[in-house]
């Protein structure tokens, strides 16, 4: 049987400014991935520029951290076969003009920046991405738990 796999998603500010999570979170349980973990927060300078550190060099650095950072987001862990990929593909590109209809990023993001979600792109970036918003205790089952 094909491994169950994490990923660390994040509803960003525009989104959730526009009262669209309800819509995006609707997608996430239509699409069979499970919500694991869920949590609303606003991110300050320094959380955002760890976040983002791999980009840190690049020319749009300030203007996402000041995007990142200009309301509350939603961070969520999902769970499901393939959830990395599949939470990508539900996102659609990165560039939300150039994101089909029935792509998150297509139907509620604005253009290259103001995209409306945030998925990560490998196995390590998950891991790291997960740990950096949610301690064990947040994600794991009850039954987990248990001795
Ligand atoms: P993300 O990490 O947020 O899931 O997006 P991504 O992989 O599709 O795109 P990435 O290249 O990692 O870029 C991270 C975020 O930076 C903003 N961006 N702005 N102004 C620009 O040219 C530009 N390019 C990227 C977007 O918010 C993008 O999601
Ligand atoms: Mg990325």
């Amino acid at each position: 049987m094909p491994e169950s796999q994490r990923t660390f998603a994040i509803i960003k500010p525009d989104a959730v400014a526009k009262q669209v999570a309800g819509q995006i979170i609707a997608r996430i349980e239509e699409s069979g991935l499970e919500l694991l973990a869920i949590k609303r927060l606003q991110l300050d300078d320094r959380l955002a520029q760890g976040f983002y550190a791999v980009h840190k060099e690049r020319p749009f650095f300030g203007d996402l951290v000041k995007f990142m950072t200009s309301g509350p987001v939603i961070a969520m862990v999902l769970e499901g076969e393939e959830a990395i990929q599949r939470w990508r593909d539900l996102m659609g590109p990165t560039n939300s003009n150039e994101a089909p209809a029935g792509t998150l990023r297509g139907d509620f993001g604005t253009d290259i920046e103001r995209n409306a979600v945030h998925g990560s792109d490998a196995p390590e970036t998950a891991k790291l991405e997960i740990s950096y918003f949610f301690n064990a205790g947040e994600i794991q089952a009850l039954v987990e738990a248990l001795p």
